[in-house]
């Protein structure tokens, strides 16, 4: 038996440990096996899903940011049926849970992604209305109750799957969206998706990303997560899936305080691959130093002053 109780559960869904993967950072876990065997983290969350193949944004489609960075990816992906047909069988045979981050230009679109993946192996949905690099769909859905519930309300009517909705910061209060999908039926809610931001070279003058604005993610942004973790906790009764800036044991401790019942580890991973590693194992140290048995018990338990 082993010494620290890692599990988690969210949505009904049982995590051998809080540590996920974030959409966008890890793929489909093919590039990453040859270091570690995905199994060793709780779950992963795969690239965002469309109906469609998707290249993605024009080069430069990345920034460095002191303590961040910014991307505007596009949603690159080869599209839900290379997914169901390719990557998800190596998937089931190599991580723990999978959940299929699903995005799309309509709620239909959304709606026929998860009937799709209703039948398969994936053991959750996580509703992307929050990426900021999109013309159509994406954040467009998240940053009002109207479409976020929309959003819910549509994909919920065809899918029995754990369902958790990706909400975007880049509203005025994360709360409304995150007590809008509670309503139409999600089982949990992740948050933050990246703020938007822009960069500009000096010297030509022009903005870095083709785009021109993207998405900021990294150490810059944690203080700003964990405030909106610990808002949104203490306004849903679903669970809470906390991300944004994740680096080390003591900010997936921090997030979890604030409300989260698991953490998903983004930017980090794309500087140090084996990032989760060492969060999982400082995570052992933390119960250790601190005498505790199961990590589950601190979520939520930030006291008052
Ligand atoms: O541009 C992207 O693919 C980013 C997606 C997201 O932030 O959800």
């Amino acid at each position: 038996m082993k010494k620290w109780d890692l599990t988690v559960n969210v949505a009904g869904v049982k995590f051998p440990n809080p540590v996920i993967a974030a959409s966008g950072v890890y793929g489909f876990g093919e590039y990453y096996t040859d270091l570690y065997p995905p199994s060793l983290m709780g779950g992963i969350s795969c690239k965002g899903l469309t109906i469609n193949k998707r290249v993605g944004n024009p080069p430069p489609r990345v920034a460095e940011t002191p303590a961040g960075m910014l991307n505007s990816v596009g949603l690159q992906n080869p599209g839900i049926d290379v997914f169901i047909k390719t990557h998800l069988p190596r998937l089931k045979k190599e991580a723990n849970v999978i959940i299929a981050n699903i995005a799309g230009d309509t709620p239909q679109d959304y709606a026929e992604i998860a009937c799709r993946l209703d039948e398969t192996d994936v053991d959750m949905l996580e509703l992307n209305i929050s990426c900021p690099n999109v013309k159509k769909g994406g954040a467009a859905w998240g940053i009002s109750t109207e479409g976020a519930s929309l959003v819910t309300k549509t994909v919920r009517a065809v899918t029995k799957k754990p369902l958790m909705v990706k909400l975007t910061p880049n509203v005025t209060d994360i709360t409304e969206i995150a007590k809008a999908v509670e309503n139409e039926g999600a089982d949990a809610v992740s948050l933050i998706n990246t703020l938007l931001g822009m960069r500009i070279d000096i010297k030509t003058r022009r903005p870095i990303l083709h785009r021109n604005v993207g998405g900021l993610s990294g150490p810059a942004v944690f203080p700003i997560a964990v405030r909106m973790v610990w808002q949104v906790a203490n306004a849903v009764n679903i669970d809470v899936v906390g991300m944004g800036g994740i680096n080390s044991a003591e900010d997936a401790v921090e997030m979890m305080l604030a409300g989260a019942k698991a953490v998903q580890i983004g930017t980090a991973i794309i500087s140090d691959p084996l990032a989760p590693l060492k969060i999982i194992g400082g995570l052992e140290h933390y119960m250790d130093i601190n005498g505790m048995k199961r990590i589950a018990e601190i979520s939520g338990t930030v006291r008052p002053h």
